[in-house]
């Protein structure tokens, strides 16, 4: 008959030996396998005398689950270590600081995007964008602005000829045009999206205009939310918070100042406190005004021309000019300079490619 101490103590033995999880699932296999040495054992079960079955296979049967839980015991001393191996194997030395690139910089056009994104990111804006060549329907008609309408005038558009030049802008023959605005996002985005709607849009505007103040390429950022219960006093929030943390002034005066939109009823533009003292631009002091942006309720008959249902839904929408807000934040005087692509500049005004928008820091 078997000796049962002496297996026992051998299987024990060899589990321990085993040092990694190859060399475990062997000795398994060759104890408690299908022709592992506590299975043939078992097997001679049948030749024993009767009186004897009882108590051996039962002797057996505690050694193998004695076994069975040392191999998983072991199992799990072999793998935690595999992992500690691989761990300290692929260490990565995190404190090393990256390098900003020395060559290169970020165009403040770029980061001022980035910090306005990252201000209204936070207030659950997502970003939407639309085509820089526009159908004179988003542009304009659907704006609440036919063709015979006076406020067409306010903008010089650039036409382009009237065969659409890019597929799928605007229907056969419709006038396209540079888009003047970044406003017709929010028709397209209301014509594919249901309400609730929560985007910002930034990017390129046209306009037929040149001088220390206008470019005939510069940037926009429209925003646009529309739910069943929005008023104009969440719009005055949303902005004074934007604003504040914008040109990182806690105190900032903003005012808001009637005016006309055709796409907005009631609509306002925004004023921020500053002082202009010896010709000298300070933001957030002083008793003088400065306007920074337009903004109001999306006019019902817009939401009705993008299919909303007037009835039920109302937000409201805002449109800034990034160029404008870059200058006042960054002290840069002249609009044209954007566009020079002039090193000097650059150098001067751009940001390091590590200077992320950071809400902490104030955008
Ligand atoms: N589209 C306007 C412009 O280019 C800016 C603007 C004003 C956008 C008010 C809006 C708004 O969405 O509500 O002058």
């Amino acid at each position: 008959m078997t000796n049962l101490a002496a297996l026992k103590q051998e299987c024990t033995a060899a589990v321990e030996a085993a040092n990694d999880v190859s060399a475990l699932e062997e000795v398994r296999v060759s104890t408690l396998g299908k022709k592992g040495r506590l299975t043939e054992v078992l097997k001679t079960l049948g030749t024993l005398p009767a009186d004897q079955r009882k108590e051996f296979g039962a002797q057996v049967n505690v050694i193998k689950e004695e076994i069975t839980a040392l191999l998983e015991a072991r199992r799990a001393v072999l793998n935690s270590a595999a992992l500690d191996a691989k761990l300290a194997k692929e260490k990565v030395d995190i404190t090393l600081p990256a390098r900003a690139e020395s060559k290169g910089a970020i165009h403040p056009i770029s980061q001022t995007i980035e910090e306005i994104s990252t201000i209204f990111a936070d207030m659950g804006f997502t970003i939407a964008e639309g085509p820089d060549v526009e159908s004179d329907f988003y542009n304009f008609t659907a704006l609440n602005m036919p063709p015979s309408h006076p406020a067409r005038q306010m903008q010089d558009s650039f036409y382009l000829a009237s065969e659409p030049a890019v597929a799928g802008t605007a229907e056969q023959g419709e006038p396209l045009v540079l888009r003047t605005q970044t406003s017709p996002v929010q028709v397209r985005t209301m014509l594919s999206t249901k309400p609730p709607i929560r985007i910002i849009a930034p990017g390129r505007t046209f306009r037929c205009d040149y001088d220390q103040t206008h470019a005939p390429m510069f940037h926009q950022v429209e925003g646009l939310l529309i739910d069943e219960s929005t008023h104009m006093g969440h719009l005055k929030g949303a902005l004074m918070d934007f604003l504040r943390t914008f040109f990182r002034a806690p105190n900032l005066n903003v005012r808001f100042r009637p005016s006309y939109f055709p796409f907005t009823e009631p609509s306002a533009e925004v004023d921020i406190g500053c002082s202009r003292k010896n010709g000298e631009l300070k933001i957030g002091e002083g008793s003088d005004w400065l306007e920074v942006l337009g903004c109001g309720m999306v006019h019902p008959k817009v939401l009705e021309n993008c299919k909303i249902d007037s009835t039920q839904y109302q937000g409201f929408a805002f449109g800034m000019g990034v160029e404008r807000l870059a200058m006042l934040k960054y002290g840069i005087p002249d609009l044209r300079t954007f566009f020079e692509s002039d090193l000097r500049w650059l150098r001067h005004y751009g940001f390091a490619s590590l200077d992320i928008p950071n809400l902490a820091r104030g955008g």
